[in-house]
């Protein structure tokens, strides 16, 4: 049996779109493997979203190359693909760049790959127009027990693509027009697998709560609708989405989070800046104290709401005082967990041609400050949940024997003592301790949520 070794960098959508890929080159006879030097075929599903994220990808090359040279003179063939934004954004240069490099293929096209792989014998082939037609609709579902094997959380794709530009930002170049699935393809996927065991879902896109998907009956569904229809959904006891946009946060998406026991209360809401100016010149389209006003509207719909959000520091023209902004905003807001970065310029977005580019030792003290206040908060928020009786929803085998390690709804990972519980069951869960990675917590009962 050929194998295929497939890496995987960037978001959450790269890690659902590599497992569609190794599904999909499964019914061509691939098997999966995780070591490199054993495949016949490899994929680099690569990321676009910040500096460097090319150039990791021509050196990861370049190790694959001398593996390709070794394993030819011993008479093995091996092909290798690029696959991701940076093969959208690149294109033929990565051919030209890459002499180990057999197929090029964006990521609206991998439904192509068998075909393009069997072109790549004789050609080297970039694959990474806009299709008119529905990638998923060419895709095969994995079989149940490679469902299973994944796990009792699963992602499903719902929404791909982006039309808000923010300056700073590549996706709606790499990844188009905002498209969402329509409910009646999201409703089966998600109905196969819960029958694999599967207990929460998370739907992602590139701005998820934008989703606004043709319903069985022709009209337009938000996702707030969307959310009550998965809810319904047998087995599935977890609702999440990421990653949203605020302008995207309508009364009916809010409202889901009051009505809707499986929508957890838990939410990556992106603010990046708390400057007005600044979140003005990155397009952004609303002001802090929109967001600050807006994340009370949620709280009120959900009094147990704990946030994240991602941040950049160092937009072109980021003055000490805008950043202090930024400080305050984290301050007044609150936050359990985050994602913060420098700004890096990317190639084509109206950011990277500002003049007033922040100089790096700014960026980087700035970013310091900045992790380290979201850092003080994380550990508050999850020391702040000692004492709390949690939902923890089952997923693997502990550390040690006779523990087990689960989720809490806030996505912290729990640690318990039981050996009379099974993976994808939610148990109540008493929370003792707080370490610096998960907590640990004792059984106390079955989970409050809904029952399998
Ligand atoms: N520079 C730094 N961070 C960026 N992000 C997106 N583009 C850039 C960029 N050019 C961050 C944003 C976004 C997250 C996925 O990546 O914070 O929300
Ligand atoms: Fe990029 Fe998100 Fe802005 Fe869309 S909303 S342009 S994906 S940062």
């Amino acid at each position: 049996m050929k194998k295929v070794f497939v890496k995987s960098y960037g978001c959450q959508m790269n890690v659902y779109d590599a497992e569609r890929m190794a599904d999909m080159l499964a019914t061509e006879g691939y098997s999966e493997t995780k070591a490199m030097e054993e495949a016949d075929l490899v994929i680099l599903n690569t990321c676009h979203i910040r500096e460097k994220a090319a150039e990791k990808v021509y050196s990861e090359l370049g190790r694959v190359r001398e593996m390709k040279q070794e394993h030819e003179a011993a008479g093995r063939d091996i092909r290798v693909v690029v696959a991701g934004c940076v093969a959208q954004a690149e294109g033929k240069e990565i051919l030209r760049r890459a002499p180990a490099v057999d197929v090029v293929v964006g990521p609206q096209n991998y439904h192509n790959l068998p075909a393009l792989l069997k072109k790549s014998r004789t050609d080297r082939i970039v694959d990474t127009e806009f299709p008119i037609e529905d990638k998923f609709d060419h895709l095969p579902a994995p079989s149940k027990a490679k469902t299973r094997s994944r796990g009792v959380s699963a992602f499903l794709t719902i929404q791909e693509g982006c039309d808000k530009f923010c300056t700073f930002c590549v996706v709606p170049y790499t990844r188009g027009a905002e498209v969402s699935r329509p409910v009646a393809k999201i409703l089966d996927e998600a109905l196969r697998l819960a029958d694999a065991g599967v207990r929460e879902l998370t739907l992602i896109g590139q701005n998820v709560n934008a989703y606004h998907g043709e319903g069985p009956d022709g009209s337009i569904w938000s996702l707030g609708r969307l959310l009550h229809r998965l809810a319904e959904v047998p087995g599935i006891a977890r609702l999440r989405y990421t990653t949203s946009h605020p302008r995207d946060m309508d009364e009916e998406l809010i409202a889901a989070h009051r009505d809707l026991p499986a929508v957890m209360p838990y939410l990556h809401l992106p603010v990046q800046s708390g400057s007005d100016r600044i979140l003005d010149v990155m397009n952004r389209k609303h002001t802090g104290d929109e967001y600050r006003r807006l994340i009370e509207r949620i709280r009120l719909a959900q009094p147990r709401l704990a946030l994240s959000s991602d941040f950049i520091v160092g937009f072109p023209g980021e003055t000490d005082a805008e950043f202090e902004e930024t400080m305050r905003l984290v301050a007044d807001v609150g936050f359990a967990s985050s994602f913060s970065f420098k700004y890096s310029p990317r190639p084509g977005t109206p950011a990277a041609d500002i003049d007033a580019q922040v100089p790096e030792a700014v960026k980087a003290e700035r970013l310091a400050r900045l992790q380290n206040l979201l850092e003080m908060q994380r550990q508050a928020f999850n020391h702040g949940t000692v004492g709390q009786t949690l939902d923890v929803l089952l997923e693997k085998p502990g550390r040690h024997p006779g523990q087990m390690a689960g989720k809490s709804p806030y996505l912290q990972a729990v640690q318990i003592e039981t050996d009379r519980h099974a993976v994808g069951e939610i148990v109540t869960v008493r929370i003792t301790q707080a370490g610096s990675n998960s907590l640990f917590g004792e059984w106390v009962g079955s989970g409050s949520q809904a029952a399998a």
